[in-house]
């Protein structure tokens, strides 16, 4: 293998990165197929000073990590009976907004606010680590870097305040 084949591989990514920017991404790299999912690549092409909005792919790229997270919260145990009356495909629309708002992208959040949403429902301090967990679990399937992970979990941890009612167990 000649020692300039990650470059090819790079450029080849980059110049097909808008290709990548697809939800399935993540599914076709859990069955083992090398496909460069958005936000991997996104990170890889735009240069180190973009917004996080563009390092993750833009709206395609963390819509694609929202649908993994919402599809695991539905699997997760420890929280997915508070969603048992939830559109999720609504719940992922609104998250990727918010995302993409807050990581420095074009959208408007028209969901409702943390406070006042989630304030009826007295949520516990494990309920919000699980979830933060299934990002985590996201972030992984789509193959975002740990500069675009930490990013964006901070995004998610600054809700906790608002969200999070009691620690209690
Ligand atoms: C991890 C951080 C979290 C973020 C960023 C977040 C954000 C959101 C957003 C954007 C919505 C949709 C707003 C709308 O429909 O107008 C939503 C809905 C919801 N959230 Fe959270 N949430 C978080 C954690 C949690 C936790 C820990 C729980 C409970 C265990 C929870 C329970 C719900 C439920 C049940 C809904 C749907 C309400 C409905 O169907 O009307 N969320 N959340």
């Amino acid at each position: 293998m000649p020692r300039w084949s990650p470059l090819l591989a790079l450029v080849l990514a980059c110049a097909s990165s808008s290709e990548a920017a697809r939800p399935d991404a993540a599914t076709t790299a859990a069955r083992g197929v090398s496909t460069p999912t958005a936000a991997r690549t996104a990170a890889a092409c735009a240069p180190p000073n973009a917004s996080l909005y563009d390092r993750l792919g833009q709206r395609a790229g963390i819509d694609a990590v929202m649908h993994t997270f919402v599809v695991n919260v539905g699997r997760d145990t420890r929280v997915n009976v508070r969603f048992l009356f939830t559109d999720m495909d609504v719940l992922q629309a609104h998250l990727t907004d918010q995302v993409c708002s807050a990581s420095g992208g074009p959208c408007a959040y028209a969901g409702r606010a943390m406070k006042p949403l989630h304030a009826p429902m007295h949520v516990r301090g494990p309920e919000f680590d699980a979830m933060a967990e299934d990002m985590v679990a996201a972030l992984k399937a789509n193959g975002v870097p740990e500069r675009e992970s930490k990013e964006l979990l901070a995004i998610v941890g600054s809700t906790r305040d608002d969200i999070v009612e009691t620690e209690a167990k």
